[in-house]
C-alpha cells in the first residue's frame, strides 16, 4: 500500500537537490504539497531540475562555505517565513585507494563533502528551527559510515563521524521539537552507478523511490517518537 503524506504549508530545504536520488526527493516532496527548496552549484543541473519540477525553488548555495550560508538562510527566512524540514543530500564518494595513496587533499575533500557540509548547514537551519515550531533534519550517511571493507577510509570515516554528529545533535534540541535522524543506504540505483559498475547486479540496488519514502516518513509526524537514529536502508544487498 502506498503510504502518501500531506506536508502542505510546510518549507521543505534540500540540500543537493539536483543530484541523482535529490531529483527523486524533489518531485516527491512537490507531489506532498511541500514548498520545496532546492540548493544547486552546478547551473546545468539546477536547469534540468526547475525543468522536471516548476514548483521547485532553486538557490546557489556551497554548504562547505559558512560565509555563503549565512547569506542565503536570512533570505530564505524572509521569503519563506521559516524552514519545517532540512534534507541534506550533499556528499560524494572516493573509493579505491588505500591510505598509502589517499592524499591529504583527498582526506580533506572527504570530510568537507560528507561531514562539515552536515555541521555548518545544521547549525544555521536549526537556529531557525529553534525559534518557530521546531523541525525535522535527515542526513545520508552510508552503511559504509558503520562496516568498511577497505580502500574507503576517507568516505567511511565521514560517513560515520556524520552518524555520531546526528546522534549529538539529536539530543541537543530534542526539547526544541526538533527530530534529526539519518538513513544509511547502500548502493543506489542511479545513471551514474551503472556507469561506475556496469557488471553489477542492478537488482540489488535500492530504488531511488523507495528511499525517498523512508525520507519522508522520517520528516513526517509519524515519526516524532524517532531522534538520533541511524536507519539501515539496505535493500537486497
Ligand atoms: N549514490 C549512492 O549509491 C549512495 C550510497 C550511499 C550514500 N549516498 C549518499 O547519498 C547522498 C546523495 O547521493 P547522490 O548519489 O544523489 O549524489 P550526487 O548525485 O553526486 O549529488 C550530490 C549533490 O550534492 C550537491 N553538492 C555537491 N557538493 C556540494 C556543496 N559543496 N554544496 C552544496 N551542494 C553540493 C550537488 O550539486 P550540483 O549537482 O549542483 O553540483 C548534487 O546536487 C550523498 O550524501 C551520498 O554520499 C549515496
Amino acid at each position: 500500500m502506498d503510504v502518501t503524506y500531506n506536508f502542505s504549508n510546510r518549507v521543505v530545504l534540500i540540500t543537493g537537490g539536483t543530484g541523482a536520488f535529490g531529483r527523486t526527493l524533489v518531485k516527491k516532496f512537490i507531489d506532498s504539497g511541500a514548498r520545496t527548496i532546492s540548493s544547486y552549484l552546478n547551473e546545468k543541473e539546477a536547469v534540468k531540475l526547475k525543468t522536471a519540477n516548476h514548483k521547485v525553488e532553486l538557490i546557489k548555495l556551497d554548504i562547505t562555505k559558512e560565509e555563503q550560508i549565512l547569506k542565503v538562510i536570512p533570505l530564505l527566512v524572509e521569503r519563506f517565513g521559516t524552514i519545517d524540514v532540512l534534507v541534506n543530500l550533499v556528499g560524494g564518494y572516493l573509493g579505491g585507494k588505500n591510505i598509502t595513496e589517499l592524499g591529504e587533499n583527498d582526506w580533506d575533500a572527504m570530510m568537507g563533502l560528507n561531514l562539515k557540509s552536515a555541521f555548518l548547514i545544521s547549525k544555521h537551519v536549526i537556529s531557525v528551527m529553534k525559534s518557530g515550531k521546531g523541525g525535522n533534519v535527515v542526513h545520508i550517511s552510508s552503511r559504509t559510515g558503520l562496516k568498511s571493507d577497505g580502500y574507503d577510509s576517507a568516505y567511511a570515516a565521514s560517513k560515520a563521524g556524520l552518524i555520531r554528529f546526528v546522534e549529538s545533535t539529536s539530543q541537543e534540541f530534542k526539547e526544541n521539537n526538533i527530530n534529526v535522524n539519518c538513513i544509511l543506504p547502500t548502493t543506489i540505483d542511479t545513471e551514474a552507478n551503472r556507469r561506475a559498475m556496469p557488471n553489477a547486479d542492478f537488482n540489488k540496488w535500492l530504488l531511488k523511490e523507495d528511499l525517498a519514502n523512508v525520507v519522508l516518513f522520517l520528516c513526517s509526524p509519524d515519526s516524532k517518537v524517532i531522534n538520533g537514529a541511524a536507519i539501515p536502508t539496505y535493500g537486497l544487498s
